[in-house]
């Protein structure tokens, strides 16, 4: 299975800070936003992916992560000229996908929690074997700002609503979707919504029709973050600080990430710990790989 990362969009709520700056490559605390979906997809082990940004921004995120290989993976690029909505990821990430399966998600969303992985790997399992389309099921207090999972009374999914002035449910769709390799050709029978968008509600909503969409809820032991405006990154950042000062585990630490999951040896995380210098996020890369060589 490949990835899709969507990392363009205008990040209006966040002006004026990201007026000359991509949000997902605002810091939360002490790493960039696009690590934490990057770590969620290599957390489901996925090993190549597209990042999706603006013209502006695609030279900076090639920057930051540049091929992947130091990872061991293949990160590539690809630009969107107009933030035009999510669905346009499978226009734009076709010729990558090459007709296979994918997870997309976007920059900007952050999750944690104990259960994540294995959440993940039964998603992506059930994509794989099954076909069809995995998405989640999250409770908020306020869903109205997202997709909101519509329930009849047998708690059946019967619709999902983008943005609905009164919703039907508590539950918001998370910006994290799994699909089978039909996704790009369910995306081009997509039509602009009235606010001009190609909505990934509508891909979703497509899959519901035929009966191939799955929506899993997500429990109260699992985090997701917003974001998107001021407070939700100053909330966020606490948060991270809050759990790693803790118990001393970091969230999204892609270099840590590669090496549990298999994807690079301990001498070579070793090596991206020195080259973090003197930072705490170094020394953190340094002791993880050492524990590795002891064991
Ligand atoms: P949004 O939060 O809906 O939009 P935005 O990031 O442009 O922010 P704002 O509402 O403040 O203007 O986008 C969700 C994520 O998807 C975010 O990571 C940006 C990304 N995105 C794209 O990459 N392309 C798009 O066409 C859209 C609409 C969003």
């Amino acid at each position: 299975m490949k990835g899709i990362i969507l990392a363009g969009g205008s990040g209006t709520r966040l002006h004026p800070i990201t007026k000359a700056v991509s949000k997902q490559l605002l810091p939360i605390y002490d790493k960039p936003l696009v690590y934490y979906p990057l770590s969620v997809l290599m957390l489901a082990g996925i090993r190549e992916v597209l990042v999706i940004s603006t013209p502006r921004d695609v030279p900076a995120y090639r920057e930051l992560l540049g091929d992947g290989s130091s990872l061991g993976m293949r990160l590539e690029y690809a630009e969107q000229a107009e933030p035009r909505g999510l669905a346009e990821a499978f226009a734009i990430g076709r010729a990558f996908l090459a007709g296979g399966p994918c997870a997309l998600v976007l920059g900007d969303n952050m999750f944690h929690g104990q259960d994540l992985t294995r959440v993940l790997s039964r998603a992506r399992g059930r994509v794989e074997r099954e076909g069809g389309a995995v998405v989640f099921g999250y409770p908020v207090k306020d869903p109205r700002a997202f997709g909101v999972v519509e329930f009849d009374e047998g708690r059946r999914v019967v619709g999902i609503e983008e943005k609905p002035e009164r919703p039907k449910s508590s539950y918001a769709v998370p910006g994290l979707y799994f699909y089978d390799g039909g996704a790009c050709d369910v995306a081009a029978e997509v039509e602009p919504s009235e606010r001009g968008e190609l909505e990934i509600t509508s891909v979703n909503n497509a899959y519901l029709r035929e009966g191939r969409l799955s929506v899993e809820l997500m429990g109260r032991g699992m985090a997701w973050l917003d974001t998107g405006t001021p407070e939700g990154m100053l909330k966020a950042a606490e948060y991270v600080e809050a759990v790693q000062s803790r118990q001393g585990y970091y969230i999204a630490c892609i270099e840590e990430i590669a090496y549990r999951r298999g994807f690079i040896g301990a001498g070579r995380l070793l090596d991206l710990g020195r080259a973090l210098g003197k930072t705490d996020y170094g020394r953190y890369l340094i002791s993880v790989a050492r524990e590795g060589e002891r064991e």
